[in-house]
């Protein structure tokens, strides 16, 4: 029988054309579909409010769960062909430890990575260049608990996320798909029993397809609220700031790893080739229910433009507190700027890739609790796969739309999220430090 050669692909269209959206289209050509349309709101594509849009995400198979690490070294081993033109750098992830990572520490071992694990202060410092170690621009790095495990993996570092994002888009496109932008869906489009088929934009287009897939990111249960989505993907805003240093400073710190303190959830980034330095907490993030809304939806520069980019002053506060454990010079510099970035929580971490339940026409792609973006060059796979019905069926029961939500997986020390108090925000005056 040759029924999957000779059988026609389903006519696929994905809203939302971030990580999730773009890596499913690929993983559709790459499995011989012509039918496929991108949808997305933003007017210039990528989204510059999109989680997905930023300069850099961190790339680790550090993962307390083996399933995770498994296919977090997948996609490491595709982020370093040709294809991604170098975003991928593998700078090394140094990972300070609590019970989480020693948990994660034997994953990586067992699946053969590149670690060392690190059992003193000295040990954690060497990991560095040896010029920081000088006139007091490293941390000490003493306050770690020593019978917890910290570990370098070798096997990771970061992605250029826009870019890496932009050159997805261009080479879907050059395939055949269509990538629309400023097309905001409104509503699914549904057939005499009640399944989707098809989807209708605000300016009043209509999209048929025999598979809807959303994938709007932190947008998709504000956006279907019909669906009841809010218990399983949650929009939380979380805290980045940036420095940005000098051509010469940026030199001192280029050879550093990325450093994830899994006691605190604070990581930093070396600088980009702009001399950018990112950091952030991966920590419960807040909530936001606009005026008039009934449930946490994005804010961001976009629907908020005069302060969408502020972030609690609180965090900010914390956040230099932290830098300056790692990267104690660096903590006495102006921040250049601050984001709120929006997640897509499930209340297990996990990620919902699946049916919705009692409609075959459409399909849930997001999720990404604050770690998918590594994922980009695989994930569209499992989207692929559910589609096609062949998910492995244990991936199947745990991305599940609507499986029984478990406790979360102890990659944050907290979950728990507050809402969003907008007089509370900082400003630039807050980017320069008081002591
Ligand atoms: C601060 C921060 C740090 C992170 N760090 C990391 C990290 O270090 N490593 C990692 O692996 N992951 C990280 N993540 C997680 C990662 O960014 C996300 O899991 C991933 O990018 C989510 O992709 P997405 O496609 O679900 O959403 P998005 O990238 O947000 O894409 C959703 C798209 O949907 C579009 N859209 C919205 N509404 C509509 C509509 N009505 N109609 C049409 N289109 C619509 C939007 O314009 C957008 O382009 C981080 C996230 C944040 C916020
Ligand atoms: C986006 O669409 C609206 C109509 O829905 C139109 O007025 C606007 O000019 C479009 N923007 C771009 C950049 O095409």
């Amino acid at each position: 029988m040759s029924s999957s050669i000779s059988s026609p692909k389903p006519v696929v269209v994905i809203i939302g054309a971030g990580a999730f959206g773009l890596s499913t289209a690929y993983h559709l050509l790459e499995r011989g579909y012509t039918g496929v349309t991108v949808l997305d709101r933003a007017e210039h594509l990528p989204a510059v409010d999109a989680a997905s849009t930023d300069m850099n995400k961190v790339v680790r198979s550090c993962y307390g769960d083996p399933e995770y690490t498994r296919l977090a070294r997948q996609a490491i081993e595709e982020w370093r062909k040709d294809m991604w033109q170098n975003c991928y750098h593998e700078c090394g992830v140094l990972n300070l430890g609590d019970a989480y990572t020693e948990q994660s520490f034997n994953n990586d071992l067992n699946d053969g990575a590149k670690v060392e694990r690190l059992d003193s202060p000295a040990s954690i410092r060497a990991q560095f260049p040896s010029d920081l170690h000088n006139s007091g621009r490293l941390g000490t790095f003493t306050s770690l608990d020593i019978s917890s495990t910290s570990y370098i993996n070798h096997d990771g570092g970061w992605a250029e996320a826009e870019r890496a994002v932009g050159l997805l888009m261009e080479h879907v496109k050059k395939r055949g798909v269509k990538v629309l932008p400023n097309k905001t869906v409104q509503d699914l489009v549904k057939d005499e029993y009640g399944q989707t088929k098809g989807v209708r934009c605000a300016d009043g287009s209509e999209y048929d397809a025999n598979v809807v897939v959303l994938a709007l990111g932190s947008w998709t249960a504000g956006a279907f609220p019909s669906l009841k989505l809010t218990g399983k993907c949650l929009a939380t805003g979380q805290s980045i700031a940036m420095i940005q240093l000098t051509p010469e400073e940026a030199e001192e710190y280029c050879k550093t790893p990325v450093v994830l303190d899994f006691r605190t959830g604070f990581y930093v980034f070396p600088p980009t080739h702009r001399n950018v330095v990112k950091f952030a907490i991966h920590a419960g993030g807040y909530t936001y229910t606009a005026p008039g809304s009934t449930l946490s939806t994005p804010r961001t520069i976009v629907s908020d433009p005069e302060s969408g980019m502020w972030i609690p002053r609180s965090i900010l506060k914390e956040l230099r507190v932290q830098l300056r454990s790692v990267y104690p010079a660096l903590a006495e510099k102006p921040f250049s700027g601050t984001r709120m970035c929006w997640y897509t929580d499930s209340p297990d971490g996990d990620w919902v890739i699946g049916r919705y339940p009692g409609d075959s026409g459409l399909v849930l792609a997001t999720s990404g609790s604050g770690h998918a973006f590594k994922f980009l060059p695989i994930l569209g796979k499992l989207v692929a796969d559910v589609i096609e019905d062949k998910l492995d069926p244990k991936l199947a029961a745990r991305f599940a739309v609507d499986r029984e939500m478990k406790p979360p997986n102890g990659e944050r020390t907290s979950v728990v999220s507050q809402e969003l108090n907008i007089n509370e925000l900082c400003g630039p005056e807050d980017l320069i430090p008081t002591f």
